[in-house]
C-alpha cells in the first residue's frame, strides 16, 4: 500500500509471478476497455465497493523473467479497514469491457491510512533503512519485519518508510530476492501505507544508462523501478506527481503533523547520476519553500547515505558525506568524477548542489539515513559539527543513521566525534520509531528482537 494525491487516497499495488496468458495483449491503459484489443487489469476489492486498475507486464532485463506488475489507485480508503482482497482481471479481443479474472483473490487483508487512522493527535511512524528478510546464514541478523508488523497490527504505527537498500537485492537471483522480501512485508505493507526511498543497492543493471558519462558506474534501477516506482505509472508515482516530482527517486508527502521528504543520494555519488542533482535539488527547494509549518511544524528528510556519520577511513563517512553536505568540487563534477574517487578534500573548493545550506534555510529537523550498518545520532549540526549539546528549541539539523534494520553490522572504527550525541556499540538490528505532536517529536529507536527501547529522544519547539 502506498498513499495516493491526498489524504484519503492510496494505491494498492502487487506482483503476480504466474506467468501471463500468451494470448493477452497489454494495454497499459484502461483505454483498450474496448472492442479493439485484450488488457490486463486490476481489482482491488473491498466490503462494500471495487476499484479497478493498471496491470502491466513487466520482463526483466537480465533474466527474462515476466511478472505481472498491478496497481490501483482508490480514492477513500476508509473501506479497507473492513477488509479487502486482490486479483488481476482481463479483458481479451472481442468480448468487449466484459473481465474475466485472471487469478484467484488473495487472501484477505485490513489496512488503513494515516488521516483514516488518527484517532489521536500523534502521529506515528517507522522509518527502516538496510533491510532484508534474506540471509546467506542461518541467523545471521535479526529483521525488523516481524517486529514492525506487530507494532501495524497494534495500532502503534500509521507507516513505514524504508529509506534505501531493500532486500539485499531487489534483482538478485532474477528478482527472486525482491519477490521474497516483498512477500515476508505483506503483512505489514497491506496493513500500512509502505513507502520506499532508493538506496545504492537498488541500482539493477549497471551497463545501460546512456546518461551515463562513466558507463561502468551507471544505473537502471530495473527492479525499484519497476515495482514501487514508474511501470505502471501508479505504484509511488501518483505521491509523487502529487508533491510535484515527476519521479519516484525523489518525492514528498505529509504524515500528520510530519512532512516527509524522501531524496535520492546516490545522485552526489555516481557521476553517471550528477544530471540528477540540479532537477531534485530545485525540486526539493520548492518543496520546502512551500511547507506550511503551521499545519506540518516537523520537517524530515529520508536520504538512504548518511550526511553525517562515523565509521572508518573509507569513503562513505568523509568524502561522500561532505560531498552531499558542501556540495561536490565542481571540477569533480564537471569532469564526472566518482566522489568516492576524488582524491582531496571536497569543502573550500567551488562546490556546487549542497544540501546542508538547503537544511539550514528551511530549518529541516530531521535527516534520517542508512548505508553505513549502525545506529547513531548527532545533535543539531550545522557545518560538520554540532552547535549544541541537547534538543531544545535547536538551531541545527538532527541527523540519524539507522542502517541496521535487517543487515549485518559496520563496526565503528573511528572515536566520537563532535556531532555524536550517542551510538550503539552493540550493534543490535533496530527500526525507528518516531512520534510527533505540534512541538515534541521522540525519537525511539526499538530493537528488532522484542520492539523495545535501545535509545530515546525528543526534539522539542517550547
Ligand atoms: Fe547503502
Amino acid at each position: 500500500m502506498s498513499l495516493g494525491s491526498s489524504p484519503e487516497s492510496c494505491v494498492i499495488s502487487w506482483v503476480s509471478s504466474s506467468e501471463p496468458n500468451p494470448d493477452v495483449q497489454f494495454y497499459n491503459s484502461t483505454e483498450s476497455d474496448s472492442n479493439t484489443g485484450s488488457a490486463y487489469f486490476a481489482e482491488v476489492q473491498m466490503s462494500s465497493s471495487s476499484s479497478i486498475g493498471y496491470a502491466s507486464l513487466y520482463t526483466e532485463n537480465r533474466c527474462g523473467t515476466t511478472r505481472l506488475m498491478s496497481s490501483v489507485y482508490i480514492e477513500d480508503c476508509s473501506d479497507l479497514s473492513n477488509g479487502y482482497k486482490v486479483r488481476n482481471l482481463q479483458t481479451t479481443s472481442g468480448s468487449g469491457s466484459k473481465k474475466t479474472p485472471v487469478n484467484s483473490f488473495s487472501d484477505l487483508f485490513c489496512g488503513r491510512v494515516p488521516s483514516a487512522s488518527s484517532t489521536s493527535s500523534i502521529s506515528s511512524i517507522a522509518l527502516v533503512a538496510d533491510m532484508s528478510d534474506y540471509m546467506f546464514s542461518p541467523g545471521e541478523y535479526v529483521s525488523s519485519i516481524p517486529s514492525m508488523t506487530d507494532a501495524a497490527t497494534n495500532g502503534e504505527i500509521d507507516l513505514v518508510i524504508h529509506g534505501g537498500d531493500i532486500s539485499y537485492d531487489i534483482d538478485d537471483d532474477c528478482g527472486r530476492r525482491g519477490d521474497g522480501f516483498m512477500n515476508a512485508i505483506q503483512q505489514l505493507s497491506t496493513t500500512v501505507p509502505y513507502i520506499f526511498g532508493v538506496g545504492d543497492h537498488e541500482g539493477g543493471r549497471k551497463d545501460l544508462n546512456v546518461d551515463c558519462h562513466a558507463p561502468s558506474s551507471g544505473y537502471d534501477y530495473e527492479g525499484f523501478r519497476m515495482r514501487v516506482g514508474e511501470a505502471t505509472n501508479a505504484g509511488q508515482m501518483i505521491m509523487a506527481h502529487a508533491s510535484g516530482s515527476p519521479t519516484s527517486f525523489y518525492f514528498s508527502f505529509d504524515v500528520g503533523f510530519v512532512h516527509f521528504v524522501v531524496i535520492n543520494t546516490n545522485a552526489w555519488i555516481h557521476a553517471c547520476q550528477y544530471w540528477m542533482l540540479k532537477p531534485q535539488m530545485m525540486w526539493m527547494e520548492a518543496d520546502l519553500n512551500s511547507v506550511d509549518r503551521e499545519k506540518t511544524p516537523w520537517v524530515v528528510v529520508i536520504a538512504h547515505r548518511a550526511i553525517y556519520c562515523v565509521k572508518n577511513d573509507d569513503s562513505e563517512c568523509t568524502t561522500e558525506s561532505e560531498a552531499m553536505r558542501y556540495g561536490l568540487p565542481e571540477a569533480a563534477y564537471k569532469k564526472n568524477i566518482n566522489i568516492g574517487e576524488w582524491i582531496g578534500e571536497v569543502k573550500g573548493h567551488d562546490n556546487v548542489f549542497g544540501i546542508e545550506p538547503v537544511l539550514g534555510k528551511y530549518k529541516v529537523d530531521l535527516v534520517f539515513g542508512g548505508h553505513t550498518h549502525h545506529y547513531e545520532r548527532s545533535y543539531p549540526s550545522y557545518d560538520g559539527v554540532s552547535v549544541q549539546k541537547d534538543y531544545v528549541n535547536p538551531k541545527g539539523t538532527v541527523f540519524v543513521v539507522g542502517g541496521i534494520a535487517g543487515v549485518g553490522e559496520d563496526a565503528f572504527e573511528e572515536e566520537y566525534a563532535d556531532f555524536t550525541a550517542w551510538r550503539d556499540e552493540t550493534y543490535r538490528e533496530s527500526w525507528g520509531h518516531l512520534k510527533a505532536n505540534m512541538t515534541h517529536a521522540v525519537w525511539t529507536q526499538r530493537l528488532a528482537n522484542d520492539g523495545g527501547a535501545l535509545d530515546e529522544f525528543t526534539i522539542s519547539r517550547e
